[in-house]
């Protein structure tokens, strides 16, 4: 049973394989490249066809902007419908893209791809190549979004964050003034029911950000101080910490420059702790555009476990409440809990379940709760096995919604059922 998934999960990675990149499922919702989407991808490829792994990455930096920055979208085919599309972002280098980033899983996927991949010498250079620019993409991000040196880096697009209507951005998205005499023509919700994704007054406020930075020139040193949307997100900077602590030991394994990071990394631990607060049971994001904090139940929050924080006695406290947020329920995590009044069951990120959250979470357990760490993945492997590889899922019934043949769904199954045994 199990081998005929693996191999209905391989079939869906290259159903969806383009010339050097993967789309992130084949129905007409993605038509493009997507960075953390490419990123799951590589690591699922790298269980079959390693070649293909290497591809992924070494297109997205292709596109990788002169200033260091890895666009969250990369426009391969101008002609498709989606909005907004390369001529409305109007930017990029070398291949048409958005100008705003994603989630950077980059250098967490590669450290795993080498972890359990023997490199060829005549990969040598190339996979050096890649570490340098994924290391000025890091520099990138600690130079222009945490410009005044705290620690944690603000993203400045819902879109950055990867989880595009959550209720994190309520508030935020709330204080948004749309643009007057706004016009544009969603694509998405022509494809997937449009109950299943963001309202139209999400989009209108998507537009007027995106609006925006182009109106700067995508400029980071100005945007930092004037975007109109300005966060700084547990889930992204628990992200970014893994990151960095894996761009730290490959940089170490090319001999390179490190100091500096080593020094970022340090300060971010620090910071990151006290996002969360270990009495409440509470997580803060921190809207810096409207100097406000946010607490909202998401399960982004627990990214925190993915970051490998030193302190044990913080890592406990979050496990229990981890617990906490889906109780007995058949399928796991809701990306919002269930008792949150704004959340929704069928909603992109307003509630359903996502593998990839559920992947990250397991990957942050792995060392600290081996018991849940392997409920989690028998439970998501199930969901899978029982409704096929989609989008996202009802944390009720495991109905299926969004996209179906979904790569980063295959790829993450890929891992989960042929990752080595651990203990
Ligand atoms: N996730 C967004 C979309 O739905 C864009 O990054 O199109």
């Amino acid at each position: 049973m199990r081998d005929n998934l693996i191999e209905k999960a391989k079939k869906v990675l290259l159903g969806n394989k383009k010339k050097g990149f993967t789309l992130p499922t084949n129905n007409k919702l993605y038509p493009a490249q997507w960075k953390w989407d490419s990123g799951f991808i590589a690591l699922g490829y790298s269980h079959f066809k390693l070649k293909y792994a290497l591809d992924e990455i070494t297109t997205l930096l292709r596109g990788q902007w002169k200033d260091g920055m890895i666009p969250h979208i990369l426009f391969h085919d101008l002609k498709t419908d989606y909005y907004p599309n390369h001529s409305v972002w109007n930017c990029g280098n070398k291949i048409h893209s958005s100008g705003i980033t994603q989630p950077p899983v980059l250098a967490i996927m590669l450290k795993k791809i080498l972890d359990k991949n023997k490199i060829k010498i005549s990969d040598k250079l190339k996979i050096k190549s890649i570490v340098q620019k994924l290391k000025k993409y890091h520099d990138w991000l600690i130079k222009y979004r945490d410009p005044k040196n705290t620690g944690l880096v603000s993203i400045l697009h819902p879109w950055e964050s990867g989880y595009d209507n959550s209720p994190l951005w309520d508030y935020s998205m709330n204080e948004v003034k749309v643009e007057k005499n706004l016009k544009y023509k969603r694509g998405d919700n022509k494809v997937i029911n449009p109950e299943y994704r963001p309202l139209d007054t999400d989009y209108d406020r998507y537009v007027t950000i995106k609006n925006h930075l182009r109106k700067n020139k995508y400029n980071p040193k100005n945007l930092y101080k004037t975007s109109m949307f300005n966060v700084v997100d547990v889930g992204f900077n628990s992200i970014f910490l893994r990151a960095n602590k894996d761009l730290l030991e490959l940089l170490k394994i090319f001999n390179l420059e490190h100091k500096s990071l080593q020094k970022f990394i340090l300060k971010s631990e620090n910071q990151i702790e006290k996002l969360y607060n270990e009495k409440k049971g509470v997580f803060t994001n921190y809207d810096i555009k409207n100097k406000k904090k946010i607490i909202v139940p998401s399960i982004t929050n627990y990214f925190i476990l993915f970051a490998d924080l030193k302190n044990q006695s913080i890592n406990k406290k979050i496990i229990k409440d981890l617990k906490n947020h889906n109780q007995n329920e058949k399928y796991l995590f809701s990306s919002i809990k269930p008792n949150y009044g704004k959340f929704e069951e069928k909603r992109y990120w307003r509630g359903p379940v996502w593998i990839n959250c559920n992947w990250i979470i397991y990957q942050g357990l792995k060392n600290k709760d081996k018991k849940f760490a392997n409920k989690i993945k028998e439970k998501t492997i199930n969901l899978i096995k029982k409704k096929g590889f989609y989008e996202y899922y009802s944390f009720k019934t495991g109905e299926a919604f969004g996209a179906s043949n979904f790569s980063w769904t295959a790829s993450l199954f890929l891992d989960l059922v042929m990752e080595k045994k651990y203990n």
